[in-house]
């Protein structure tokens, strides 16, 4: 089996993980990391070099494919670094903060030829797959509504980092993107969105400037709506993902973790979400725990995933790596490593922000300019 060499631009809290997890993958090998805090110390651990010139690091013949994990703002230049020297990039989410700049990582990987998957590790929930499974058996009946709500209490900060500053995160909507990347995994591309929310409760110098409470309506032109809930302002903590169907419902919860499915005849099954049970009742304990409030936590250079986080990035770079060895890309998953998908989700959440600023409705074709 050929070796792959891999790079990584970013080895803070999520950059060191996911090299951790892909250097004890098969075939599959760290070369290097670039990093300006923390470069030094991830290539120790991880027994690679430390570059500090992106292109110089995007050159080296031993590289194949470029892991981009800098903050949120810092993903373009990596991707469009990696594409012009025909390396295939895997890059966290958001993979931008504007539909253009998504739009430009999307076309340079095109006609460089090269591999583009975004970090949507929702698809990689063993319960998001499940659920896609029985929504396409016609399990739940037509899926006509699906709600998710994330939402937590934040108390002031000490220090304010870069994922609570709306320039440089995107705020809630846009670091927090993957509920709405699972809703249109599952229901399709939204067609017009409405927004509204502010910063209702977190002002002043121990807050960062992003809104607290986001309430975004998507509709997809077939009379099927979506409604996701974002924010740091709510004290009783609720993260889900809620699918109602003509014949039945399915309910994922990331708070008191665990998937249910109810049917027409009145029977509610259970399953996993993630891919133990200890991975779910680890989840479920972070969540009530005091440590932290509903799915308001942040992770920090030197912290290390939880369990069930850890299981989901490797199914995840197990899968990249799979890919780079040639494995077939399945249907569903083709949009996911191509940057549309990501971009599709960068265009609906750019309308809700037009919506909220404008105080409209906003058809996500004004944002794309392409024909509804
Ligand atoms: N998929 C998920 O569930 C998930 C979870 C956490 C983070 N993330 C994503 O991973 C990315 C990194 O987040 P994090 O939690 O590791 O943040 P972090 O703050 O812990 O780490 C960011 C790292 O990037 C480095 N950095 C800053 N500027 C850089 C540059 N120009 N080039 C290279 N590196 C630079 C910093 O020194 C730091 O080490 C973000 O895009 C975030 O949204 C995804």
């Amino acid at each position: 089996m050929k070796t792959i060499g891999y790079a990584i631009v970013g080895t803070g809290y999520f950059g060191a993980e996911l090299g951790r997890i892909m250097k004890e993958e098969e075939g599959a090998r760290i070369v290097a990391v670039l990093d300006p805090e923390n470069g030094e110390t991830i290539a120790k651990e991880l027994g690679c070099d430390c570059e500090t010139d992106l292109d110089a690091l995007c050159a080296r013949e031993d590289v194949d494919a470029v892991l981009v994990a800098a903050p949120n703002y810092l993903h373009k230049e990596p991707v469009l670094a990696a594409a012009r020297h025909k390396k295939h990039a895997f890059c966290e989410k958001p993979i931008a903060l504007r539909y253009e700049d998504c739009d430009e990582m999307v076309r340079a990987c095109q006609e460089n030829g090269v591999v583009f998957m975004a970090g949507h590790v929702m698809n990689f929930f063993r319960g998001v797959r499940h659920a896609k499974q029985l929504i396409n058996e016609g399990k739940i009946g037509k899926v006509l509504y699906v709600h998710s709500a994330r939402n937590g209490w934040e108390e002031p900060q000490p220090s304010i980092s870069w994922k609570k500053i709306r320039a440089k995160s995107g705020g809630h909507l846009y670091h927090h993107i993957h509920e709405v990347d699972c809703i249109q995994f599952l229901m399709g591309h939204a067609t017009r969105v409405t927004m509204t929310g502010g910063n209702v409760a977190h002002r002043g110098d121990n807050f960062g400037d992003e809104d607290d409470m986001l309430f975004m309506l998507m509709e997809f032109g077939n009379n099927t709506y979506a409604v996701v809930e974002y924010g740091s302002a709510f004290h009783y903590p609720e993260h889900y993902v809620l699918i109602q169907g003509t014949e039945g419902y399915i309910r994922l919860d990331m708070c008191n973790v665990g998937m249910t499915v109810k049917t027409m005849d009145g029977k509610e099954e259970h399953y996993l979400l993630h891919e133990t049970k200890e991975e779910d009742d680890e989840r479920t304990h972070i969540y009530h725990s005091t440590e932290m409030d509903g799915a308001i936590q942040y992770g920090k250079p030197g912290k290390k995933p939880p369990l069930w986080l850890h299981g989901i990035m490797k199914n995840e770079m197990k899968f990249f790596n799979g890919i780079m060895h040639g494995d077939p890309i399945p249907e569903e998953f083709r949009p996911l490593l191509t940057g549309e998908a990501a971009r599709a989700v960068i265009a609906t959440a750019d309308a809700a922000t037009l919506s909220l600023g404008e105080n409209r409705k906003v058809d996500v074709s004004e944002i794309t300019h392409k024909e509804a």
